[in-house]
């Protein structure tokens, strides 16, 4: 290695440009490291890519109008691919969908919901909630999608566990289960190591500098312990004017939040993609695939269209569909990208091989559901004090979520479940009344008689008996192996894309990225050719 330092860097920046020196440098501990996360880079097509090489923009079908399938219109579209999009639903955004008053939804078990909510009322029935650091920001700054902080996590919101402990079947509040939690678990652990339980593991200065941090997370008094903290968990009596110092609500014992386990939780909002902060479109998530479409251009997407064949020819790709009409057609271009979800993939003939079809038939499609209830008043902040946020519960409902926006105001929609797995299945099996009475009597366990009061409106989706998803989204046994690999390869002039194709499923982000790697691929083929 006889190359300088200097030089390396200087030919990092020739070849990778600013950021790639500048993440070089980092590395070389020359820089401070970036702290944002790291995008992907991507650079759009553009049109001189075809008008300086003498090529010809090529066409292209897509099919699906959802945020794969109108990212890859949208980024193809900047070069001048002629595009040309098949939808089966009748707006753009597939599971990225706002359900609003007017609106109705006829699902697979035959029942028609008409949605009621009042003007300006909504429910994101799917996405419903944007990290800093997904690429899905971007695109909101580049449309001009105006944006809300979506309130993710909420320390007045409530935990609601079943089961036989003291602290079951009751309703508290993150502060009061976070403060008990960590002050418990601050003093075991400062206990163990006054104890010596740690002279292994730590020099003397070290045990001390944990107990440092141990005294201020639990919100420890004298002698290490734990006694219900400086008022974290909330109080009786609120400090108020003059000599009213505050009454600190008492703490439950260390056996009793242990045993309840109503920490269970809260890991959730360290995760990568939910910790706060976090955003939403003002008005509804549907903000976005309406600005894409916009984008993309509306004469461009074809409502009501369901394919029924897909295939590779010798120069291009060949759809079959119903137009809107019931009229059967075909349709050709030079390249195919197909974001329909696997599993429905996998049910539309194509004469792409055994292959493809084992592939399309391995990810496992996964239930989820949720329901909006409209209220006549906002309960939640006038009684309870809840701006925003997540109650989380054991009970088949898994979630309430507040809304995120129109505080004070008349009415709001809360999302009185949001679940997964069997909960879904099972609420998925109901008409749409009774998963409202069992969301209500579930919700009353948590928030009391008031739950069941002022309820103007309701509407549920279950995406598993959501025509045209038929899943919340998909899981893979296996990332790395054949199947997956299949998909993300381009079969003849048929291309693949959608957040299945991803390691951000069930995330705009993930859609997003994976049309990214599409376009990527399908241009550098054709710049190439
Ligand atoms: N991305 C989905 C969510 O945040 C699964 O709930």
């Amino acid at each position: 290695m006889s190359v300088s330092r200097r030089s390396f860097l200087r030919g990092v920046g020739a070849t990778g440009g600013a950021g790639a020196m500048f993440g070089a440098m980092g590395a070389l501990g020359l820089a401070p490291a970036a702290v944002a996360a790291p995008t992907a880079a991507f650079t759009p097509p553009k049109p001189s890519d075809f008008s300086l090489t003498g090529r010809s923009a090529r066409t292209v079908l897509v099919l699906g109008a959802g945020i794969a399938g109108l990212t890859t219109a949208y980024e193809l579209g900047k070069a001048g691919y002629r595009v040309t999009l098949l939808e089966g639903r009748r707006r753009p955004g597939g599971r990225n969908w706002t359900v609003r008053g007017g609106d109705t939804e006829t699902d697979l078990n035959g029942e028609t919901q008409r949605v009621r909510f009042a003007e300006g009322q909504y429910m994101n029935a799917g996405p419903a909630r944007i990290p800093q650091h997904h690429v899905t920001m971007d695109y909101c700054r580049e449309l001009g999608v105006p944006l809300e902080p979506f309130v993710n996590q909420n320390a007045n919101a409530l935990v609601h566990y079943t089961g036989d402990t003291a602290l079951s079947n009751r309703s508290i509040t993150h502060r009061a289960a976070k403060a008990d939690t960590f002050g418990y678990v601050s003093e075991l652990l400062a206990k163990a190591t006054n104890a010596g339980a740690l002279d292994a593991e730590l020099t003397a200065e070290d045990q001390e500098a944990l107990l440092v941090f141990l005294r201020n997370f639990g919100d420890l008094s004298e002698g290490d312990r734990y006694t219900g903290g400086t008022g974290r968990r909330g109080y009786d009596v609120a400090p108020a004017a003059g000599l009213e110092s505050g009454t600190v609500s008492p703490a439950p014992s260390l056996e009793d939040v242990v045993r309840s386990g109503i920490g269970r939780n809260f890991s959730f909002e360290l995760g990568w993609s939910q910790a706060m902060m976090m955003f939403q479109p003002v008005g509804g998530m549907d903000r976005i695939p309406y600005a894409l479409e916009k984008a993309v251009g509306p004469s461009k997407v074809r409502y009501g269209c369901e394919v029924t064949g897909v295939r590779t020819t010798p120069t291009g790709g060949e759809v079959d569909y119903t137009d809107a009409a019931g009229v059967p057609r075909t349709a050709t271009a030079d390249f195919v990208v197909n974001t329909l979800p696997p599993h429905l993939a996998a049910r539309v003939p194509h004469n792409l091989g055994p292959g493809v079809q084992a592939a399309l038939e391995t990810p496992v499609p996964a239930p989820t559901g949720k329901i909006g209830l409209e209220y006549s008043r906002r309960w939640w902040e006038e009684d309870a004090r809840i701006y925003g946020g997540i109650t989380n519960t054991d009970l088949d409902l898994a979630g309430i979520w507040y809304p995120s926006s129109g505080y004070h105001g008349e009415r709001g929609v809360v999302v009185g479940y949001y679940n997964y797995g069997d909960a879904a299945r099972s609420y998925a099996a109901l008409p749409h009344a009774q998963r409202r009475q069992r969301a209500v009597v579930n919700g009353a366990k948590i928030h009391g008689d008031v739950y069941g009061k002022d309820i103007a409106s309701s509407f549920s989706v279950s995406w598993g008996v959501t025509r045209f998803s038929e899943a919340g989204w998909v899981g893979w046994a296996d990332q790395e192996g054949q199947a997956y690999r299949t998909l993300l390869a381009p079969q003849g002039n048929v291309y693949f894309a959608g957040d299945h194709l991803s390691h951000a499923i069930a995330w705009m982000h993930g859609a997003m990225t994976s049309a990214r790697a599409t376009v990527t691929a399908l241009h550098q083929r054709v710049m190439s050719s």
